[in-house]
């Protein structure tokens, strides 16, 4: 049964919600799903932005029939190639004759790669700045190379005043009977899955979400579609502030982010002692990760969030201890940037953690990591706690 959504007077969402899906790009844990978005422009030719992922198929293409009412459809813009917004493009060219994909040049040498069968003439390729009339509405493209994939661009309808931003803003997170931002408690309902979807999805490409942001910054929006999540209408400033924040890495509050290791508690010890003590020299946000127990997305996005990080790890096989060393080369190719670090190893013969994590950290932009360090031989004693206040006063000596 179809489930569609009017946007405006001839826009409208057709897209639907996985509640199933357990891991995203089957890396990234999902707690409440994620909604593919597909839009449909009722124009005198018929459009859809982007489809959906294979699993929602048969909802999608249920939204398609009831809205497209008996009319065939034109075209299929194409802002994003990757599989899941475009799970249904060979059965629309098989399904709807003469339909046309608009998409550029790079997304049209992906298609050779991901299809079959696929011929030029089902393609019109837009570059950057082109016009294209679908009737009533024009609608023009802006490349967006990286803001997730090379070949991603955003079109704007510069008739409703519409843009449809592809990966940029969306959210995980399925949708619950309405689509707009503004009819959730978007802080509540979203904003922790938005970061988590930001920081590991497009993280890494900050600099080319800067370059989108300042691209269409001079456009008059009054509706913005993305890929996933809610839709927004109004109060873009809001989550245009937090993509500013995330694209340049600069945290959204002070706050630290504690991530440890501990194969037998002690070095969890240590994190938790150092956490009260932070607190009691002002830090009133201290998040605390198991490593091994919490998936590193969560923690990235976190880390995305405050502006200090506290790494505390073992000594394992002559490294550091494995989960740790994940994280830290998850943070390191996601280009995580200016952050406050502290720096705490565990070993009972040979510790060398400080140091290794220390070589990776080193590695990344605008990384200061403290100089305090905190060695502990197997477990904590009591003539450290001095070390660790002295660690918590000096990292709260770096509170702006
Ligand atoms: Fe939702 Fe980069 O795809």
């Amino acid at each position: 049964m179809h489930d569609v959504k009017k946007l405006n007077e001839n826009l409208f969402w057709i897209g639907a919600s996985d509640r199933r899906i357990t891991l995203f790009e089957n890396i990234f844990p999902l707690k409440e799903g994620v909604s593919y978005n597909s839009y449909i422009l009722l124009d005198d030719k018929t459009v859809v932005f982007d489809t959906v992922d294979s699993s929602v198929n048969e909802r999608f293409m249920e939204n398609l029939d009831h809205a497209l009412q008996d009319r065939t459809l034109d075209y299929l813009v194409v802002n994003h190639l990757e599989p899941d917004h475009c799970g249904t493009i060979e059965l629309l060219l098989s399904k709807y004759q003469g339909l046309k994909i608009v998409c550029n040049a790079k997304a049209r040498t992906m298609t050779e790669q991901f299809f079959n069968n696929m011929n030029d003439d089902d393609f019109h390729i837009v570059k950057e700045g082109d016009e294209f009339s679908t009737g009533k509405h024009t609608l023009t493209f802006f490349m967006a190379p990286m803001v997730h994939w090379p070949e991603v661009m955003v079109t704007y309808d510069k008739t409703s005043k519409t843009i449809f931003t592809a990966d940029a803003f969306g959210t995980f997170g399925a949708l619950s009977g309405r689509v707009f931002a503004d009819e959730y408690d978007f802080e509540a309902d979203f904003l922790d899955s938005a970061r988590q979807y930001y920081s590991n999805i497009v993280g890494k490409y900050g600099a080319q979400t800067q370059a989108l942001l300042k691209k269409v910054a001079p456009l008059e929006i009054k509706l913005l579609c993305p890929l996933h999540g809610p839709i927004w209408r109004e109060n873009f400033a809001y989550f245009i502030d937090k993509y500013q924040k995330w694209s340049t890495h600069t945290p959204e509050e002070e706050g630290v982010v504690i991530a440890f290791a501990s194969a037998y508690g002690n070095t969890q010890n240590a994190a938790e002692i150092l956490a009260g003590e932070l607190y009691e020299n002002g830090f009133k946000k201290i998040k605390m990760f198991d490593v091994s127990a919490s998936d590193n997305s969560y923690i990235v996005a976190e880390i995305f969030r405050y502006s200090h990080v506290v790494f505390a790890a073992p000594t394992y096989n002559g490294g550091i201890f494995q989960a740790m060393e994940t994280l830290l080369q998850d943070l390191k190719l996601l280009n995580v940037q200016k952050k406050t670090v502290a720096l705490i190893e565990n070993g009972s013969w040979a510790p060398v953690s400080v140091k290794q994590m220390e070589a990776i950290i080193s590695t990344m932009k605008d990384m200061t990591i403290i100089e305090e360090k905190l060695t502990i031989k197997s477990s904590l004693k009591e003539e450290q706690f001095e070390d660790i206040s002295i660690m918590a006063k000096s990292l709260a000596a770096t509170r702006s």
